[in-house]
């Protein structure tokens, strides 16, 4: 079972933050996913919403916004707000983190609202300038962007997010084929459309299943019966707890 830390240890730590990436090492754990956007000078950042405001002082959105002026930007958490772990991470200083590790890295493009002209090719060159094209995954929700992947690089695994928006939109038969389509190595469903029927065709097709986020003991007792590849989740420490008196 690949467990994920989700935005790194974000349940206990400021989510997609060097800090929190630092503490998911040691668990135990396959990976850790991050969220990826661009700027408007064309730097790739970490960061899952695409305004600014939940989490740092700031207003606008990540698109708009220069690498310089996010990186001004601290947490609105009086505790952590000075502390240098804590500013909005570049993909490049996550993949020099994860690089000497045993984490596999998840980045999750966050194209999904807001599309971010070439970002595809700019992550792959960064991937690849990093060698760590097998020690990367890259999902996202949107499958324009996953085809754009496979014609650019064969080597890199990719993943089709699935969300209860999309099982809506299109049934199941529909996003398998996307996958296949997409030549996806993996199928990441939100932990709301999960069920019996949904991992066994996927397994039918070769795709591996890896659920997202998974921050429920008892859903996480489910998922080990249905027989899911991976998952994701805020929890890591205890979610690894779980799967290993549970396997
Ligand atoms: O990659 C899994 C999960 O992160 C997708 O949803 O909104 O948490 O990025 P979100
Ligand atoms: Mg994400």
């Amino acid at each position: 079972m690949n467990i994920y830390a989700h935005r790194g240890n974000s349940g206990f730590f400021p989510e997609n933050t060097m800090y929190a990436f630092k503490k998911s090492l040691d668990l135990g754990i396959y990976g850790i996913e991050i969220d990826v956007q661009k700027t408007k000078d064309g730097i790739l950042v970490v960061h899952h919403d695409e305004t600014l405001g939940r989490m740092f002082d700031g207003k606008g959105s990540i698109k708009k916004s220069t690498f310089e002026q996010l990186r001004e930007l601290n947490l609105k958490d009086e505790e952590l707000k000075n502390k240098a772990d804590c500013k909005i991470p570049t993909l490049e200083e996550v993949l020099e983190f994860i690089k000497d590790t045993d984490l596999t890295l998840n980045i999750e493009i966050k194209n999904n609202k807001v599309r971010y002209k070439n970002i595809e090719k700019d992550i792959l060159d960064i991937v690849k300038q990093y060698e760590m094209e097998d020690k990367v995954v890259i999902s996202s929700f949107n499958y324009k962007s996953l085809k754009r992947i496979s014609k650019l690089n064969s080597k890199v695994k990719t993943a089709y997010l699935v969300g209860p928006l999309t099982f809506k939109r299109r049934n199941l038969k529909k996003i398998l084929k996307i996958c296949k389509d997409c030549k996806c190595t993996y199928i990441h469903p939100s932990c709301d459309v999960v069920n019996k029927e949904f991992v066994a065709e996927a397994h039918k097709r070769g795709l591996l299943v890896q659920v997202y986020t998974v921050n429920s003991v008892t859903i996480m007792k489910k998922l080990i019966k249905l027989k899911v590849d991976g998952v994701f989740t805020n929890y890591p420490k205890i979610i690894n707890t779980i799967v290993n008196e549970n396997l």
